[in-house]
């Protein structure tokens, strides 16, 4: 098994200005979802963003994937590719996945937007995929195990009557897109290796609305929906374990301060 990376204080400010700018990318583009819009006009406005701060996209040319964010609408549990067929349209609810390189470090995380009138059904989702993706942050400290983030992630969504996505995980992230630890998003409970000061890694809970199991499109090779087509919601932030707890170093509204 490959090791866990500890951060340095440099490589942490490093990361910590990537993940920056992916939050304030996820800020930016808010005023852009509406009615009538593409994902690909989306993505493009996403790109020249990035770009414009002196960073580029993490995913464009990823294993091949096309486009500079994943934008996955309703069904679509990760890696949309971003489209000019793909238009929203009103009840939509989607997930804009955004990662920069920024001075050579990697930041990721990910936010559910709505468009118009969402269905209660939608709308109790897309909250209990953020306070999922809030408790397992809350399990982020020292000598804590990383099965817990999982435990109480899955306990919660269960508690809601909706399923948790095994086959996508949160991972290490900084030096690399994707490095250890796997971060599952349901685990049991003091399950896992000890987290420990200048890990760094996502959270990233797929909560679907039916069943857990995914379905990879056998065409484009990247979109991954529910297999009972049912809707699936998602937030991502990237995490710090720190001396005595956890620094969201993708949150750019203060809201874990
Ligand atoms: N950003 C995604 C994650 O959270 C990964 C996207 S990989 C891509 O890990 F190739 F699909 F873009
Ligand atoms: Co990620
Ligand atoms: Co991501």
């Amino acid at each position: 098994m490959e090791k866990i990376i500890i951060k340095s204080k440099e490589q942490i400010e490093g990361i910590r200005k990537s993940s920056q700018l992916a939050g304030n990318v996820l800020l930016m583009i808010q005023d852009y979802v509406k009615p009538g819009v593409s994902t690909l006009e989306l993505d493009n406005i996403i790109n020249k963003y990035i770009i414009d701060h002196g960073a580029v996209s993490a995913t464009l040319g990823y294993y091949g994937y096309p486009k500079s964010s994943c934008i996955s609408l309703n069904e679509v549990v990760c890696h949309g590719i971003p489209s000019e067929d793909t238009i929203l349209k009103d009840g939509d609810i989607l997930n804009i996945d955004v990662t920069t390189i920024l001075g050579g470090y990697f930041g990721d995380t990910s936010k559910m937007y709505t468009v118009g009138k969402i269905s209660d059904t939608a709308d109790k989702l897309i909250k209990t995929a953020k306070h999922s993706m809030d408790l397992g942050i809350q399990q982020v400290h020292p000598e804590n195990v990383i099965g817990n983030i999982g435990f109480v992630i899955g306990r919660y969504a269960h508690s809601q009557k909706f399923s948790v996505v095994y086959e996508y995980c949160g991972h290490g992230v900084g030096i690399e897109f994707h490095e250890e630890p796997q971060v599952d998003h349901i685990a049991r409970k003091n399950s896992g290796e000890e987290m420990r000061p200048g890990m760094i890694f996502t959270i990233e809970p797929m909560i679907n609305e039916g069943k857990a199991s995914t379905h990879t499109d056998k065409t484009d090779g990247w979109t991954v929906t529910t297999k009972d087509k049912k809707l699936s919601a998602q937030f991502e932030h990237t995490i710090l374990v720190t001396e005595n707890g956890f620094d969201v170093l993708s949150d750019v509204s203060g809201e874990y301060k």
